[in-house]
């Protein structure tokens, strides 16, 4: 790992490792253990969608309002922090980590996450993100529009019944009150919401490197990560 860092450290654009797949198929825990790895920058893309959900909401503005979330958009400040193996998601300095996935997350995020517009001026916004000595960035279209030219392109995913018992556990650890159905319900309506975007669907990229989670552990994947990083150096 040490000597891919300096590898693709060397070329004059940083490096980006891009990580997308579908929702709860363990990309965030992967992505936060692959920066420390390199200590490389991370970008948890889902998060400004989440921000910019949060933002209409407290600002009681309409999520078809275009150009009110779009000056919203404008004026974002977001920064990330992994302390201790735990991603902090900073708003203008202060940590929203817990605002943002306590917030009620409903059918608006998608109106955000469709708009053409939206995620234009987003593009712009994640790709500053991409500063040496590299990039770990999680999102659906990491590696097919933010990065397309990423070296290393990660597709995580895993069936459907096995992601929604690992969110099930992890919201029954936060002391969340809901039942295994519903979280299953939950992730298939998110499944088909992000495939059938017309913008910027979850699609895996040609060049991807594909991993199915669902019989691996964390450990595996990241092992399976460092693996083809090390094939990828050599070529
Ligand atoms: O990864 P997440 O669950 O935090 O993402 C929240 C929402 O944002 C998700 O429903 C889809 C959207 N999203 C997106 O459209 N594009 C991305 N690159 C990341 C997330």
């Amino acid at each position: 790992m040490f000597l891919y860092n300096n590898y693709l450290s060397n070329s004059i654009i940083p490096p980006v490792i891009t990580v997308d797949g579908t929702s709860s198929s363990g990309k965030g825990t992967l992505c936060i253990i692959l920066a420390q790895i390199l200590h490389w920058n991370i970008l948890d893309s889902g998060s400004i969608y989440r921000i910019i959900d949060l933002l209409a909401y407290n600002k009681n503005i309409s999520c078809n309002n275009e150009e009110k979330l779009l000056s919203i958009v404008k004026k974002i400040d977001i920064s990330f922090k992994i302390y201790k193996n735990k991603l902090s998601i900073m708003l203008e300095g202060k940590d929203v980590s817990c605002n943002i996935y306590k917030h009620y997350i409903n059918n608006k995020i998608f109106h955000i996450a469709s708009s053409q517009r939206i995620r234009e001026e987003l593009l712009h916004y994640q790709r500053k993100f991409r500063i040496f000595p590299g990039l770990i960035a999680d999102g659906r279209d990491m590696g097919t529009i933010v990065f397309p030219d990423a070296k290393i392109k990660i597709f995580l995913d895993a069936n459907l019944e096995k992601r929604a018992q690992r969110r099930f556990q992890q919201l029954q650890k936060r002391n969340v009150n809901v039942t295994l159905n519903e979280v299953f319900s939950e992730i298939k309506k998110r499944d088909y919401l992000d495939k059938s975007r017309k913008i910027a669907p979850l699609i895996k990229a040609n060049d991807a490197f594909i991993i199915d989670s669902t019989h691996l552990s964390i450990h595996e994947v990241v092992m399976k990560v460092i693996k083809y990083i090390n094939v990828v150096k050599l070529k």
